[in-house]
């Protein structure tokens, strides 16, 4: 596939107006995607766990304009006008509309609602960009008859992309993989596509609890950071790596090698860290509770040998990954360790899930 099979044929149908709603999850890196090209293309290959809780549900309501000389829209967060969340999406508008051209012939209505707390430095660009990406291409596929469903799901991941890269990695489960790899052929920078290889039935319903060790506004955007990959004396290094990390997963999965599924997960999420602190102008986005957490993590793995570990964002927010047989001894160890290095003593219980859903 190419940008331009993402390009519609001329509608075939009118529609005066109407409404979607879609329900689409957050997901989880495991090797992450830190870099990019040009129009959102991934510097190097990612593969996620898609989330089954932490989702946002948007409404997406649309009415014929006269005009169609610019974008029209209304923000709604939880059923309050949101001007400040216009320019992201009108920047999304603009990327995208070449693919969906009838967005400038309509006005918008977005309602949108996380099952996370906003403010609780849980990025919704993952979630709301994939949901908003599908009630667009659940439009389209009104104006245009009947789309397939594999092509529907390609596009919507495709647009979501453009949104924000993470994105294209929510809309199925329980895996994803986004960025070319010379061992996943059906992969594609453009889009996000299941997991197509056996995954051993050890990692069946991972467990993730999500420590909010600091819910503030993030210190560096995703934007910003992506770009000090720019010119950064360890990149190409980094992108072999990923490539390298991911071949290695595909025998993780297959083999359910937890001890290996550990080191590969905790090095990703350190070398994430390790690229923003040895880039020009340099972060640190770990805060001391993140690794408190993280050193009690290992002191834990080492005296019980649960299979417990942990992964990171861009962010000083720890995901605590683990077998769903160990949920009762690790819940308890993160009550009684962990919560206390989160802020307010807030965590959210999550696990793996199986992607975004309309809501009829
Ligand atoms: O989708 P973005 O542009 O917000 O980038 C997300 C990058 C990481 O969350 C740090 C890693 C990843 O692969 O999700």
């Amino acid at each position: 596939m190419t940008e331009q099979d993402f390009i519609p044929k001329p509608y075939s149908k009118t529609i005066e107006k109407g409404s979607m709603t879609w329900e689409s999850p957050s997901n989880i890196a495991l090797v992450k995607y830190w870099g990019k090209k040009e129009s959102q293309i991934p510097a190097n290959p990612s593969v996620s766990f898609t989330l089954n809780d932490c989702k946002t549900t948007t409404t997406l309501s649309f009415s014929k304009k006269k005009s169609e000389d610019a974008f029209s829209f209304d923000v709604y967060l939880d059923g309050e006008k949101k001007d400040g969340f216009k320019p992201k999406i009108e920047t999304f508008f603009k990327r995208i509309e070449q693919y969906v051209p009838f967005v400038k012939g309509y006005h918008f209505k977005i309602e949108t609602s996380n099952t996370f707390p906003h403010s609780s430095g849980i990025a919704s660009s993952a979630s709301g960009m994939s949901a908003l990406a599908l009630c667009l291409t659940s439009i389209e596929r009104g104006l245009t008859g009947d789309v397939d469903d594999k092509y529907f799901t390609q596009k919507a991941s495709f647009l979501a992309r453009l949104g924000s890269g993470s994105a294209c990695r929510s809309l199925e489960g329980d895996l994803v993989v986004w960025g070319q790899h010379h061992e996943i052929k059906e992969s594609s920078d453009l889009f996000g596509v299941k997991y197509p290889f056996e995954v051993h039935e050890k990692f069946k319903n991972y467990q993730d609890t999500i420590l909010l060790v600091d819910k503030g506004e993030k210190q560096v955007s995703s934007t910003v950071g992506h770009n000090l990959m720019h010119n950064h004396p360890f990149a190409q290094e980094r992108f072999k790596q990923a490539h390298i990390n991911l071949s290695a997963l595909i025998k993780v999965f297959k083999e359910g090698d937890l001890d290996e599924f550990i080191n590969l997960v905790e090095s990703e999420a350190l070398t994430l860290h390790a690229m923003m602190m040895t880039s020009m102008p340099y972060f640190i986005l770990m805060k001391p509770n993140t690794l408190e957490i993280i050193n009690k993590i290992w002191v834990f793995r080492q005296e019980t040998g649960s299979k417990i570990c942990f992964t990171l964002d861009a962010g000083a927010n720890v995901h605590v990954l683990y077998p769903q047989r160990e949920c009762e001894q690790v819940g308890e160890f993160i009550k009684n360790e962990l919560v206390a290095h989160c802020q307010n003593g807030q965590y959210i219980c999550d696990q793996i899930g199986f992607g975004a859903k309309e809501i009829v």
